[in-house]
């Protein structure tokens, strides 16, 4: 049994990682300041602290950690553009800030959410010895984050491991609305009887991961004996399909026929063309393997979705 910080552990990823180590027989605390997630998605035996990774008082009321997961941050590009100030401080201060307390409590390591958009539009498969220049701001955080790290663990001979996701999507990521993956956002619209929206010809590709399998990942680098000062770790499933493909796969499941709607980009800056991952170095050092299908994870959320709670987008 180890003891486990999860910082955003009432949102997507962290709620799936912190409801499955405690069935795993794990003491889990939740640190999370509810400013996107909700106590909802936790199961009661984790246990959640309201506070926020920025404050040291907040972090010293989980005590003593063998691991941290670090996964509290402002999670998706647009929210920098209501509050870049905001958001640059919240992960790369607050990013300081975990590292400062794991180094205080001598916690055996940190593990912490970096991103698959780092890499923009590099030549794919996606690989980590990739030179990459992040092409908008919240990867500029999480390059930061990263950067930071490399040096942290050096000087204060921590072990920290980040994970460049690709597109996470699966249960629990209601709270995120717009902010959700798209694949989420495209089941709700349709079980609206609305289309699907796409930027531009809907060829864009994306390797859609189960956040299942993001979760496995996170175990198998907490578990791992193996000692690297600090490694980044692509996590994804080597596959990529088409926003097209995506919305005939889901009205497949669904059951119905709604074609997209397919409209100009209206995003400035670099749009990503292709997503897809190389998880050679992940497989090859923690046994990772891709486990949940896209059919299957999509036939996941669409059997458990509740007509009465389809998150409203225009909230
Ligand atoms: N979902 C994806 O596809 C994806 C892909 C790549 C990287 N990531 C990264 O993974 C991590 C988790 O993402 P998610 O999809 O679960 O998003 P999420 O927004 O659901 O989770 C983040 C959680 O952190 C909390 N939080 C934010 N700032 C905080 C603070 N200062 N102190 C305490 N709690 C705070 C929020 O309330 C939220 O519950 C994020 O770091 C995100 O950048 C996600």
């Amino acid at each position: 049994m180890a003891k486990i910080l999860v910082t955003g552990g009432a949102g997507f990823i962290g709620s799936n990682f912190c409801n499955l180590m405690v069935k795993k027989g794990h003491e889990v605390t939740a640190l999370d300041n509810l400013s996107l997630g909700v106590k909802e998605n936790l199961v009661p035996e984790v246990k959640l602290i309201v506070g926020d990774v920025r404050k040291r008082e907040d972090l010293e009321k989980v005590g003593y950690v063998d691991y941290i997961v670090h996964l509290a941050a402002s999670s998706s590009a647009p929210m920098f553009d209501s509050d870049l100030r905001g958001a640059f401080e919240n992960n790369i201060l607050g990013h300081i800030d975990v590292l400062n307390y794991a180094r205080d409590i001598k916690a055996k390591k940190v593990m912490f959410a970096s991103t698959s958009s780092i890499y923009g539009n590099n030549p794919t498969p996606l690989t980590e010895d990739q030179l990459v220049i992040p092409p908008n701001f919240y990867s500029v955080t999480k390059f930061a984050q990263e950067g930071t790290s490399r040096i942290y663990s050096t000087k204060y001979d921590l072990e920290i491991i980040a994970f460049r996701f690709m597109s996470v999507y699966g249960p629990n990521e209601g709270h995120k609305k717009v902010y959700a993956n798209v694949l989420s956002q495209f089941i709700w619209e349709m079980a609206k009887g609305k289309p699907a929206v796409l930027y531009g010809d809907g060829t864009q590709e994306r390797d859609f991961t189960n956040v299942r399998d993001v979760c496995q990942g996170i175990e198998k680098a907490m578990n791992s004996e193996k000692k690297y000062g600090f490694n980044i770790f692509n996590i994804g499933t080597a596959t990529a399909i088409s926003l097209n493909e995506l919305v005939g796969i889901i009205n497949k499941v669904m059951g119905k026929n709604i074609p997209p709607q397919l409209i100009p980009n209206p995003l400035k800056g670099i749009y990503i063309k292709t997503q897809l991952a190389g998880i050679d170095k992940i497989s090859s050092e923690l046994g990772y393997a891709p486990s949940v299908g896209l059919e299957e994870g999509i036939k996941e959320i669409v059997d458990n979705l509740d007509p009465a709670r389809i998150p409203l987008m225009q909230e």
